[in-house]
């Protein structure tokens, strides 16, 4: 399965539809987190096992992933747990999806692809335009979580959403995580992969003022 898809590609204008939150969540009044970028998908069936306290949706650009991950979870019968296929900027910008943004209580952009040269920077999911449709429709108090291992990909996603004025800087030890979508801090693969390989983690929480 190939590793990287450009997401500017013209195969992902078309968004499949995604069903209201009470067609997708047994219990649709639970607070709902999005991991963008979720790939298998392994995370978000580990923390939606552990907490039913939650609703947890995963978007993914690689099709492939989506599908075998929407069949695991139609075999264990899950039922706070959904998987989107498609790109996420584009998905966000969909005005038939709003609702997604404008009930979020945290989205985590864990691990995005760094695209490293300087010409495919605008292929990477955080962007100034994601950061402004996000302000302007969270929820006052709603939560961003970024994690990477590169660090200037850190610089730029930080640098792009704290030049927003609606995302404050959360320090870590001021978030409860027993009330966050994580309580027992799971780790995604790439996390585990970085630990294991002791690369630095770089990782920053913004809440919306
Ligand atoms: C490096 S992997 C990290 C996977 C996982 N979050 C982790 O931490 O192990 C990045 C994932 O983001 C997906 N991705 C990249 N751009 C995306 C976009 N615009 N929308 C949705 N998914 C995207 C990739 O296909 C890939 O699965």
């Amino acid at each position: 399965m190939r590793q990287h898809v450009n997401p500017l590609s013209k195969n992902f204008h078309e968004i499949e539809p995604i069903p209201y939150l009470h067609e997708l969540f047994e219990n649709p009044e639970l607070p709902l987190h999005l991991d963008i970028g979720c790939a298998a998908g392994d995370f978000l069936f580990e923390l939606a096992l552990e907490n039913n306290k939650w609703n947890y949706l995963g978007i993914e650009i690689r099709e492939k992933l989506v599908n075998n991950a929407m069949s695991k979870l139609r075999d264990m019968a899950i039922r706070n747990l959904y998987f989107a296929f498609g790109n996420a900027n584009n998905i966000f910008n969909d005005p038939n999806y709003r609702f997604l943004i404008d009930y979020v209580s945290s989205i985590s952009f864990n691990f995005p692809d760094p695209w490293y040269k300087k010409k495919h920077h605008k292929r990477r999911v955080i962007q100034p335009d994601l950061i402004r449709l996000l302000s302007n429709s969270m929820r006052k108090k709603s939560l961003i979580f970024i994690k990477t291992d590169v660090k200037e990909l850190f610089n730029y996603m930080d640098f792009t959403i704290s030049n927003n004025l609606n995302f404050k800087k959360l320090q870590n030890i001021d978030l409860f995580y027993p009330e966050s979508f994580n309580p027992k801090m799971i780790k995604t693969n790439r996390e585990k992969y970085a630990i294991e390989r002791r690369l630095n983690i770089f990782q920053r929480i913004y809440i919306k003022t």
